[in-house]
């Protein structure tokens, strides 16, 4: 057993003026204006369902090297045929993620790569300008100072998919890299 604090966050009083807090009735809403951004593999958006939707977040979970970041990195190079995309990687060097992008003959200009795991840092980077899409490789490296528990425990895990989740909806599609453990599930290991 372990003890792990958690800080809460102080929460604004909660306002329904938004247009987001009003209620509509389900028939005048327009789902045929959703655009879908095409991920480049073709298995990929049947499993999205016709591709990403602007402002969606999606959860890349599976096996240590099973190709999580490779196909990523592709999806990355390929949506940044359309506009500036942000690869971060908490895991590797910005070096490395080249290296890969090289062997994947996939280099375009608009592709960029930030090697951060500081949750802060990689907010202020993604709302600083408009992404068509932004990569976080991974969930559980990617970490919160101002949580007092290691990288991937519980507590940074939670806080760290939520407030990306924040920034998802407000700014551009996310995709979070997720490993699965030993048990099939992607909770820290006990
Ligand atoms: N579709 C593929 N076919 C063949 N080899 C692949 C494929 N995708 C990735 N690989 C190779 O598998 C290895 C692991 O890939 P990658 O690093 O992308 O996996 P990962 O899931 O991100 O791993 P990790 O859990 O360590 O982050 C690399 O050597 C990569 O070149
Ligand atoms: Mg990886």
């Amino acid at each position: 057993m372990e003890q792990e604090i958690v800080r809460k966050e102080p929460t604004p009083a909660p306002s329904a003026s938004g247009s987001g807090a009003t209620p509509v009735p389900i028939t005048t809403i327009e789902a045929e204006s959703t655009v879908r951004i095409s991920t480049g593999i073709a298995e990929v958006d049947r499993v999205l369902g016709g591709g990403m939707v602007p402002n969606g977040y999606f959860l890349l979970g599976g096996d240590p090297g099973i190709g999580k970041s490779t196909l990523l990195l592709q999806i990355a190079a390929f949506v940044s045929r359309q506009g500036p995309v942000l690869y971060i990687t908490a895991e590797e060097s910005a070096a490395q993620t080249r290296i890969r992008a090289q062997r994947l003959g996939a280099l375009p200009d608009q592709l960029y790569v930030m090697a951060e795991g500081n949750i802060r840092i990689i907010e202020s980077v993604i709302t600083s300008r408009s992404w068509q899409l932004v990569v976080v490789d991974s969930l559980q490296t990617v970490y919160d100072a101002e949580i007092e528990s290691a990288p991937g425990s519980v507590g940074q895990v939670r806080g760290i998919a939520a407030r990306l989740m924040k920034v998802a909806k407000t700014m551009c599609p996310i995709f979070l890299v997720g490993h699965v453990n030993k048990e099939g599930s992607m909770r820290p290991a006990a």
